[in-house]
C-alpha cells in the first residue's frame, strides 16, 4: 500500500478510536429507511440512474466471484448493492443495505469513509478496516464527482481477501469516471434544454451474428424468428451469459417495431424504489425531488416498440401486480396521476433464475408468470452444446485478435480437448473472456489447464467407479455363496441362478480363492 494510502488508514483509524466506535460493532449506527430512505435516493435519482448500467457490466465482469458493487451518496449512504447471492447474503446480515451509513463515523474505517474524507480512490484489505466483522473484506472504492469537481457520489466493489487484485480498484475506476461522464453529458443536456430522454439502449444484435451449429439450438433461433412478429410477450430463460441479451436485441430488430424503440430496463440493477417511477413515470411535484414537468416512465418510452425486462425475477412484489396491469389492459398510469396512458408494446423478459421457484416460495406472482411465459424461449448452457464450444473459440480468436492487435493462439489437441470438455459455468461471456486472456498470455487459465475434474473425465470415473463397485459386490456375493454353499460349484450355481460354466468363469475373472 502507498504511504500516503498508509496514513489515511491510520488517521480513519485514529479518527474512529477519538469518536469511541467499537472494534466489535457489527452494523452501521445510522441506517434509514422508509420515507426517509426515499428521499435520499429522489435526491440522488440522477447518480443512480446514470450509474446502473456501469454498475451493471460491473457486475458482468465480477459475476460468480463472490463480489459485490456498493453505490452511495456523499454521506455514504448506500443507495444501490448489487452482487452475487452468497456474499450479498453475508453483507445483508451485517445490514449493508440501502439506507445504512458507510462513512467512518458510523462504521469505521474503510474504502468509502476514506473516499468520502480524501476524495481519491483507495483499496483497503483485511484489517484496515477498523471493525473486526469487516477483517474478511477487502474494498475497492473511487469518488463520482459532479462537473463542478463536488463529491456526489462512491462507487465501491467488495470481494473476500482471497479475492483481491490490484485491477479491481482500475475497474472501479473507470466505473467511476464513465458515470462521471454521463452525469456530465447530463448537465449539458439540461443546459441547452434538450429533451431530456437519453435513449439508453440500442438493439445492435441481429439473428444472423448468432454463431451455432448445433442443430438444437438453430431450432430455438428458428423459433425465436418465427415468434419475432407477433406481440405475445416473450420470456427468455437460461443460465448466465447465455446469449439471453442477445437474443431480445435479435427479436426486436427481427420484428415489425425494428424501427420503433427498443428501452431496455435491469431489474436486478435498479434500487427497488426506483423501479415504479422509472417504470411507469410521475407527475410534477409527485415526491420531493420529482422534475418539473414530471417523466415518462420507460414504458411511455417504448411506445411501438419492445421493452426489456431483465433480471425480472428481481422485480418487487408490489411492482409486479402493476405490470400485471400494464400487460392486461395496455395502460400506464404515472405516479401521482390519474390518467391511464395507453401504451403499445411487446414485451421481452429474461431471467436466469427458476421462476417456477420463485412462484412456488411466494416471491413471484403465478399470474404474471404465466402472463409472461405465453412464449417460452429457453437457452441452453454451452455444455449442452460441447460442438459448439470450438466454433465460438475460433469466432472470438479471429475477432478479439484482430481487435487488440495480436497474433491468434493456435491450440494443440489436448488443448482443444481440455477447452471442449471444461464446464464453462459462465457460458459464452466465459468463453470470450478466456480467449482475450489466451490472446494475452498465451496461456490456458488455471481452471482448464488443469481440466482433470472436467465433467467427460469426471463422467468417465464415476462410470468407472460404478463399475468397479458393482464388481466388488458381485465378487462379495458370489464368494459368500460358495462358503454357503461348502464351495459345492453346483449348488452355489443353483443358489445364484447361474450356469456352473458361468461360475467357473466369475470365479476365475474375480480371482476368488476356493480351498
Ligand atoms: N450465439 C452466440 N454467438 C456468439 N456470441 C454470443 C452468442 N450468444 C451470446 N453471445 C455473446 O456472449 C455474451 C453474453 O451474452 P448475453 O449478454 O446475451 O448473455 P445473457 O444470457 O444475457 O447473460 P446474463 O444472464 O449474465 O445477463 C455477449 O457478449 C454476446 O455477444
Ligand atoms: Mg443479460
Amino acid at each position: 500500500m502507498k504511504k500516503d494510502i498508509r496514513n489515511m488508514v491510520e488517521k480513519s483509524q485514529k479518527h474512529c478510536e477519538e469518536i469511541g466506535l467499537s472494534r466489535d460493532m457489527v452494523f452501521s449506527r445510522k441506517i434509514i429507511d422508509g420515507s426517509e430512505l426515499k428521499d435520499e435516493l429522489d435526491k440522488s435519482r440522477d447518480l443512480v440512474l446514470a450509474a446502473i448500467p456501469f454498475i451493471d457490466q460491473l457486475y458482468k465482469f465480477v459475476k460468480g466471484s463472490d463480489f459485490f458493487i456498493i453505490l452511495t451518496d456523499a454521506n455514504g449512504c448506500i443507495l444501490n448493492i448489487v452482487g452475487d447471492e452468497k456474499i450479498l447474503n453475508d453483507a445483508f446480515s451485517f445490514k449493508m443495505i440501502p439506507g445504512a451509513y458507510m462513512d467512518d463515523d458510523n462504521i469505521g474505517t474503510n474504502a468509502m469513509g476514506i473516499v468520502i474524507n480524501e476524495c481519491i480512490p483507495v483499496q483497503i484489505l483485511g484489517d484496515d478496516h477498523f471493525i473486526n466483522a469487516y477483517h474478511k473484506w477487502t474494498c475497492s472504492a473511487a469518488p463520482i464527482m459532479d462537473p463542478g469537481g463536488k463529491l456526489i457520489g462512491v462507487i465501491n466493489l467488495t470481494g473476500y481477501t482471497q479475492g483481491v487484485h490490484p485491477h479491481t480498484l482500475g475497474m472501479v475506476v473507470a466505473a467511476a469516471f464513465s458515470i462521471e461522464h454521463i452525469i456530465a453529458e447530463g448537465a449539458v443536456r439540461k443546459k441547452r434544454k434538450m429533451h431530456e430522454h437519453i435513449k439508453e439502449c440500442r438493439a445492435v444484435y441481429n439473428f444472423d451474428k448468432i454463431v451455432s451449429e448445433d442443430s438444437k439450438f438453430l431450432d430455438t433461433v428458428e423459433y425465436a424468428k418465427k415468434i419475432s412478429r407477433s406481440k405475445s410477450t416473450i420470456l427468455i430463460t437460461g443460465e448466465t451469459g447465455t446469449g439471453k441479451e442477445v437474443f431480445v436485441q435479435s427479436i426486436h430488430n427481427y420484428s415489425d417495431r425494428a424501427n420503433m424503440p427498443f428501452v431496455a430496463v435491469n431489474c436486478g440493477a435498479m434500487p427497488a424504489n426506483l423501479i415504479e417511477s422509472e417504470l411507469f413515470g410521475y407527475e410534477e411535484g409527485a415526491f420531493t425531488g420529482a422534475k418539473k414537468g414530471g417523466s415518462e416512465g420507460k414504458f411511455q418510452s417504448a411506445d411501438g416498440g419492445t421493452i426489456f425486462l431483465d433480471e425480472i425475477g428481481e422485480m418487487p412484489i408490489d411492482m409486479q401486480v402493476r405490470l400485471l396491469r400494464v400487460i392486461e389492459e395496455g395502460v400506464v398510469t404515472r405516479i401521482g396521476g390519474i390518467k391511464p396512458i395507453p401504451v403499445d408494446v411487446r414485451i421481452i423478459a429474461a431471467t436466469n433464475k427458476e421462476l417456477l421457484e420463485a412462484v412456488g416460495s411466494g416471491k413471484f406472482r403465478k399470474d404474471l408468470f404465466y402472463r409472461l411465459n405465453v412464449l417460452p424461449i429457453y437457452l441452453l448452457p454451452l455444455r449442452e452444446r460441447r460442438g459448439d464450444i470450438m466454433l465460438l473459440i475460433d469466432y472470438y480468436m479471429n475477432k478479439i485478435s484482430r481487435k487488440l492487435g495480436k497474433n491468434k493462439v493456435i491450440f494443440d489437441e489436448t488443448e482443444m480437448t481440455k477447452l471442449t470438455n471444461y464446464s464453462w459455468p459462465g457460458n459464452i461471456r466465459e468463453l470470450q473472456n478466456v480467449v482475450e486472456l489466451v490472446i494475452n498470455t498465451g496461456e490456458l487459465p488455471a481452471e482448464i489447464a488443469g481440466v482433470k475434474a472436467d465433467v467427460q473425465y469426471a463422467a468417465k470415473k464415476a462410470k468407472e467407479e460404478k463399475i468397479y463397485n458393482l464388481h466388488a459386490m458381485e465378487k462379495e456375493y458370489i464368494t459368500k455363496a460358495l462358503e454357503e454353499c461348502g464351495y459345492n460349484i453346483s449348488k452355489t450355481a443353483k443358489t445364484l441362478g447361474v450356469a456352473r460354466n458361468t461360475l467357473y468363469k466369475k470365479i476365475k475373472d474375480f480371482s476368488i480363492k476356493c480351498p
